[in-house]
């Protein structure tokens, strides 16, 4: 069967992603033992994202959202970073890093935030108004990292806005939905992007509203690159790892997490005895479901543990740029976490 995750080139839009069997778990010991073993002869450091597959999560030294990844690449005194997440994570750890080695398991894993937004066309539209001040959302490419004045994720992006320039015009790229929200959030107006991510503009309001009506009792919690309309449905609106501290702290015993389903693992393992119900929570028979793919984002999927061992056996693929990129995309980087750590 061809696996259509593997035959489109990064960034493409395409149709469902395939089924997986599930391994073996003497299988999954097996791998996960022998990545221990190549991370030690690398002297490598694990990073994944929130959204990975369990076992990923399970045999990295870190999980966490897009800032937290960012702050530990930057921060890491390994020799190589192997990035399980997509390729543009990959490329901001190369952009911290530039002396090391940043290995990732499939080089095709895109995203469509990351798409939406070619450097040409964004270069084109500052062009039309020398005052802007472009703000970028960590999903884009390091060429359009090297056109912006600051790089904002989902988690300090309100921070970031209320301490951009007030004499500039504002020019949010690429998620829609994000630069809307945190419009909201701050009162700052600002020109956006139309780009949206593919996976969170999925969930729908009805969707929500059923969920709220068969578990009253539970708590909404909505990553903000969701729609406005399920946005406004939220307890809490936040990055994944924000969710996650919301939902140990919050004496809730129900949480209904409206994002990538691949956060529901670390839940369920920091927060013993509450339950988690990703959305949509219900199928399209309207029967409760908790296997339903439709909240996976294809392109996180696309890493595998085998993937992950033999991308550190083989040293490859490995993420280069150019240096001029690396230089340029370097400044709003830093910019980034140097406003984020401000107290
Ligand atoms: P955070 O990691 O900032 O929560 O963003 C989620 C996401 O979509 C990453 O691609
Ligand atoms: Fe991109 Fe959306 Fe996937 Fe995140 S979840 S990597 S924003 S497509």
């Amino acid at each position: 069967m061809i696996d259509l995750a593997e035959a489109q080139p990064r960034g493409a839009d395409f149709t469902l992603p395939t089924a997986r069997a599930p391994r073996p778990p003497t299988e999954t010991a097996e791998l996960s033992a022998e990545i221990l073993v190549l991370k030690r002869r690398l002297n490598a450091v694990i990073l994944a994202h929130n959204y990975q597959v369990p076992e990923i999560q399970d045999v990295a030294d870190f999980v966490g959202d897009s800032l937290g990844l960012a702050q530990q690449a930057a921060s890491t005194s390994a020799d190589v970073i192997v990035f399980c997440g997509v390729h543009f994570m990959a490329e901001t750890a190369k952009i911290l890093n530039p002396s090391k080695l940043v290995l990732l398991p499939d080089r095709d894993a895109g995203c469509s935030l990351e798409a939406s937004c070619p450097a040409p066309e964004l270069e084109k539209l500052q062009a039309t108004n020398p005052n802007f001040y472009t703000i970028a959302y960590i999903n884009c490419s390091a060429a359009v990292k090297a056109l912006s004045d600051v790089i904002v994720t989902s988690g300090n992006a309100e921070k970031i806005v209320r301490a951009a320039p007030a004499d500039r015009d504002l020019l949010f790229v690429p998620d829609e939905n994000l630069g809307q929200w945190v419009m909201e959030q701050t009162g700052r107006p600002m020109t956006l992007w139309r780009g949206n991510c593919y996976a969170h503009v999925e969930f729908q309001r009805d969707q929500i509203l059923r969920a709220r009506a068969a578990y009253p009792d539970a708590k909404i919690v909505v990553h903000p690159e969701s729609l406005r309309e399920v946005r406004q449905l939220a307890d809490a609106v936040c990055s994944t790892e924000r969710m996650v501290t919301f939902c140990k702290s919050d004496p809730a015993r129900r949480f209904v997490i409206v994002t990538e389903s691949g956060i529901i693992h670390r839940m369920r393992k920091e927060c013993p005895g509450k339950e988690f119900l990703c959305a949509p929570v219900f199928d399209v028979l309207r029967m409760p479901t908790d296997t339903c793919r439709c909240s996976e984002c294809r392109y996180m999927k696309m890493n595998t543990l085998e993937k992950l061992r033999d991308c550190m056996a083989r040293r490859a693929p490995q993420l280069d740029l150019p240096p001029e990129i690396i230089t340029q995309a370097r400044v709003p980087m830093e910019r980034m976490l140097e406003i984020s750590a401000r107290a």
